[in-house]
């Protein structure tokens, strides 16, 4: 079964075809980053203008040469008016295809990324059925959100922890900046804290007092810019590598920390990461390591799959058609969803 996915919920815009919820037969992402990056931030307004303009011929891309059998759609969370682009268009090409609509949330979505693979070769196509693996724990961690998840058995989700303020890609990217850094400045901070030592520098780890596992990062966040501020007005020229490499560090130490205590508290052996923030290079290594060490699964996506993309909404799509979950045309776009 063949389904289009359409995803619009921030500053890009997608559509892919995805086989039976695992195989991608095409994958089209217009990455609006440019357009906000003057404004180091998305604008809203911006987003869904964009959108609108970009969307036909992306969906178009997406279709050429394909047969498709159902429509899926992010309705949330995530910016409406940049919701509403996709749902609208995802809603008319399913009347005129004559094909169920199928609603999806944007972050159960991302969690299914690690099982999506371009071909039958790739490491991914080798993996259970998601829906055969058995309790998971979730960390989705991208520039709108940083949650953990408890996930007893496929498709039941219950939220153990999550930021109190700010999402680990809105701290990376907010420290970026303060360095200079043109937005999203992640992955660039990222790439300068290889050469860096993440010890040059002590950040503090912000806990929440009466939720082990939930975190803030604002303090953490404000911590380094206070360190660039400081040594920028005493003229002291700090080491850019150093202090990259000590945020991430931190912020990474915060993350998989609270990740792998909870997975000892729940009795967990198998965890799984996604969202933007997921293709962090240390990130990735720590937890590969950990999980190693301690005899747990670990599944996470392709660096490719790892940001916004429409091919994990496809692959939801099919498993929640398999459930029956078909939408009605009403279907309206939600800023905020839970996952539960
Ligand atoms: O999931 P995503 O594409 O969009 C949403 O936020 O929904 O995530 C984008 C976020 C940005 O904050 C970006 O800076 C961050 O993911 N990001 C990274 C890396 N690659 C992307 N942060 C740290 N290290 C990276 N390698």
């Amino acid at each position: 079964m063949n389904i289009i996915g359409i995803e619009t919920s921030c500053d890009e815009t997608a559509a892919a075809v995805v086989k039976d919820g695992r195989e991608v037969l095409s994958n089209v992402v217009y990455t609006q980053i440019p357009l906000h990056q003057p404004y180091g931030g998305v604008v809203p307004e911006i987003a869904s203008r964009a959108h609108i303009e970009k969307i036909t011929q992306v969906v178009g891309d997406a279709m050429k040469g394909q047969t498709v059998d159902a429509v899926t759609v992010t309705y949330g969370p995530g910016l409406a008016p940049a919701l509403i682009v996709g749902l609208n268009a995802a809603k008319g090409l399913a009347k005129s295809l004559g094909v169920p609509l199928i609603a999806v949330n944007h972050i159960e979505a991302h969690l299914h990324s690690p099982f999506i693979y371009d071909s039958p070769d790739d490491a991914a196509a080798q993996l259970s059925d998601p829906r055969e693996i058995g309790p998971m724990l979730g960390l989705a961690v991208s520039g709108g959100n940083t949650v953990w998840i408890d996930m007893p058995e496929y498709g039941k989700y219950e939220v153990i922890g999550e930021t109190l303020d700010d999402a680990a890609g809105e701290a990376f990217d907010k420290a970026a900046r303060t360095m200079g850094m043109p937005y999203p400045g992640g992955i660039a901070l990222d790439k300068v804290a290889e050469d860096g030592d993440p010890h040059a520098f002590t950040l503090p780890r912000p806990v929440v007092h009466d939720a082990p596992y939930d975190f803030s990062f604002s303090g953490l966040k404000t911590a380094v810019i206070n360190l660039i501020h400081n040594s920028a007005q005493k003229g002291i020229e700090l080491n850019k590598a150093d202090v990259c490499a000590s945020f991430r560090y931190a912020v990474v130490d915060c993350l998989t920390t609270n990740f792998l205590r909870a997975a000892e508290d729940l009795g967990v052996k198998k965890l799984v990461i996604a969202g933007g923030v997921s293709a962090n290079s240390l990130l990735r290594s720590t937890l590969e390591a950990e999980c190693k060490k301690r005899g747990y699964e670990f599944y996470m996506p392709d660096k490719s799959l790892c940001g916004d993309n429409a091919a994990m909404v496809g692959s939801q799509g099919y498993y929640e058609y398999l459930s029956g979950n078909i939408a009605k045309t009403d279907l309206n776009a939600y800023a905020t969803m839970s996952i539960e």
